[in-house]
């Protein structure tokens, strides 16, 4: 019996040995999810001597945290748990060889619109973009229209009138063909991951094609005031100038040149 008893506890032994790398660390808790602040805690429970500890965020020493003492036991507070500080914790004892136990602090994804406000041109596309914080990031993006307090949700259909393109931090909705009647609204992007959704809103206008040329109609406008000023200023001018000529210049200026004719050819038949 006692002979059984040891080789099941020598052979877990071994078994514990080959699942982790290093000497074994027991943590509590190994997963925070959804929690305003938490205390994280390492134990290290093989007797090895201990040089000293610290704590590790997303790959990143905490200077904080690093201790010289040989305490095998370890904690680290987390007064206040938002999307900017969540993600992976490790703790780390100073022994040979070192070990390290890794804690997940997840929260609800954090979702933001690129811009609150968008606009679009009539028969133009609009595009609309959300982006993504914290751990981890969503596994699943939605967009839906708001509809007199009802939330539509959009059809990814590319090449027609709606596009949605994902990455885990970022959501990307065109539409194409904007029209004034449908179109404008408030948008809504919402990111999933295991904890939960947020969401965030974007108003989009849509300008007519004729509020998009006013600029230019302006100038085509200016333009033709400008010319037909200057056609009137010098068709009034033109009658002037015309009698001026008939009045002293042009007969003369006729005699002139068939003299000047004359000139030249006797000149050739010299
Ligand atoms: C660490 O683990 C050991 C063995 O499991 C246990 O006896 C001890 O109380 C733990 N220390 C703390 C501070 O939890
Ligand atoms: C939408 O469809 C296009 C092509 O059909 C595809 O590339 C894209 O990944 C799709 N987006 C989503 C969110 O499924
Ligand atoms: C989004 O993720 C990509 C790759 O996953 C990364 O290169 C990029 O820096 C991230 N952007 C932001 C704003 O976190
Ligand atoms: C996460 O916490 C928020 C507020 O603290 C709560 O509204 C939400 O229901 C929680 N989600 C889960 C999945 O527990």
């Amino acid at each position: 019996m006692m002979l059984v008893w040891t080789v099941s506890v020598m052979l877990l032994s071994c078994w514990r040995a080959d699942a982790s790398t290093g000497p074994k660390i027991t943590s509590e808790p190994i997963v925070v999810n959804n929690q305003t602040s938490a205390v994280l805690s390492c134990n290290l429970t093989d007797p090895l001597p201990v040089k000293g500890s610290h704590w590790i965020y997303n790959g990143k020493v905490i200077e904080d945290s690093v201790s010289t003492d040989s305490n095998p036991y370890t904690i680290l507070r987390l007064e206040k748990i938002t999307h900017t500080n969540a993600g992976k914790y490790e703790c780390v004892f100073q022994t040979e060889p070192v070990s390290k136990q890794t804690i997940e602090v997840k929260t609800l994804p954090h979702v933001a619109a690129y811009k609150h406000s968008e606009h679009g041109n009539e028969k133009d596309k609009g595009v609309m973009v959300c982006v993504s914080h914290g751990y981890p990031l969503p596994t699943d993006w939605n967009w839906f229209k708001e509809e007199e307090g009802n939330h539509a949700p959009i059809i990814n259909n590319t090449g027609l009138k709606f596009e949605i393109k994902n990455t885990p931090n970022k959501t990307i909705l065109t539409i194409n063909d904007l029209n004034i009647q449908d179109d404008i609204g408030n948008y809504i992007c919402s990111g999933t991951n295991e904890i939960g959704s947020n969401s965030d809103k974007i108003y989009l206008r849509v300008r007519s094609r004729l509020a998009a040329l006013w600029p230019f109609l302006g100038i085509v406008a200016e333009v033709i005031v400008l010319v037909t000023i200057i056609f009137i200023y010098e068709r009034r001018r033109k009658p002037d100038e015309v009698n001026d000529d008939d009045d002293s210049g042009s007969a003369p200026l006729k005699s002139n040149s068939t003299t000047n004719h004359k000139d030249k050819n006797v000149r050739q038949r010299n």
